[in-house]
């Protein structure tokens, strides 16, 4: 299965943010997205779903079975919800998993749900409890199950690491590599040491140009500068991306 990008070039408002971007994601398999704030991340992902149209170029999908499931899902960088929706965070997952469901909608198989909830760390304990009750962190994850519980092919991840404490951030990243053993996942972060093992390429974006290759390729003082300037600096031989806040 495969997502090719074809000369995109895909404008916010009057600014050309992303341009003619060539690039083939191949599954399984993870790829990371990064750059600066606004350089076009979200921007790449809302393109890919269809939700943005680009002004010249097109996305391709090669290999997958649309007609029988969703063979896309997207967790959102943002997201607004109730946080004293009177659900429980199991039925906020059951009832994302019927939505997508063609009448009668009311059989679900349960384990689908609970796998979902497991597979990104959830526990147990709290998936009776309202999202009402959950840290930043833990309502992450419960959008990342969201995501998951469709089963689709493709997994598009908009900063699913922000929120997130130190160690949380490292097992959220073995799930997620995980889950790149039979899925296509690509990943905006902030941070692309983080999904390292996992990474087939990275994509950098920004300033009207990117890199798209592999990760010693990229990860290199004299490509990042390009993008983040003097927060790419070399620690030990290891470029890092430095994050002030
Ligand atoms: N709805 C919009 N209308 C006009 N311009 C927009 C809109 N949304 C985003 N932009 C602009 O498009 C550019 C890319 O934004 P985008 O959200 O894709 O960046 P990003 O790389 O995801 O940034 P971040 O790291 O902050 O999430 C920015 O210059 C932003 O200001
Ligand atoms: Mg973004």
């Amino acid at each position: 299965m495969k997502i090719i990008l074809e000369s995109l070039n895909v404008k916010r408002g009057s600014k050309l943010v992303l341009n003619n971007l060539n690039a083939v994601f191949e599954g399984p398999g993870l790829y990371q997205v990064i750059g600066p704030n606004g350089s076009g991340k979200t921007t790449l992902l809302l393109t890919i779903m269809g939700v943005l149209k680009p002004t010249s170029g097109r996305v391709l999908f090669e290999g997958f079975q649309e007609a029988v499931k969703p063979f896309l899902s997207y967790m959102p960088q943002y997201y607004s919800i109730p946080r004293d929706a009177p659900i429980t965070i199991y039925e906020f997952i059951e009832g994302h998993y019927k939505m997508t469901k063609p009448w009668p909608r009311f059989k679900v198989v349960g384990s689908i749900v609970e796998e979902a909830l497991e597979r990104v760390g959830v526990p147990k304990s709290l998936w009776g409890e309202k999202l009402s009750k959950l840290s930043g962190g833990m309502i992450q994850r419960v959008f990342l199950a969201r995501a998951l519980v469709l089963d689709p092919p493709i997994l598009l991840l908009d900063e699913p690491f922000s929120n997130i404490d130190p160690e949380g951030k490292v097992d959220l990243a073995d799930s997620i590599g995980e889950l790149s053993r039979d899925k296509l996942i690509i990943v905006t972060s902030h941070d692309p040491i983080l999904l390292l093992e996992y990474t087939r390429r990275i994509l950098v974006v920004g300033h009207g140009y990117y890199v798209f290759g592999e990760v010693n390729e990229v990860l290199k003082q004299e490509v990042l500068k390009k993008f983040y300037k003097r927060c790419a600096i070399e620690l030990e031989r290891h470029v890092h991306i430095v994050d002030w806040h």
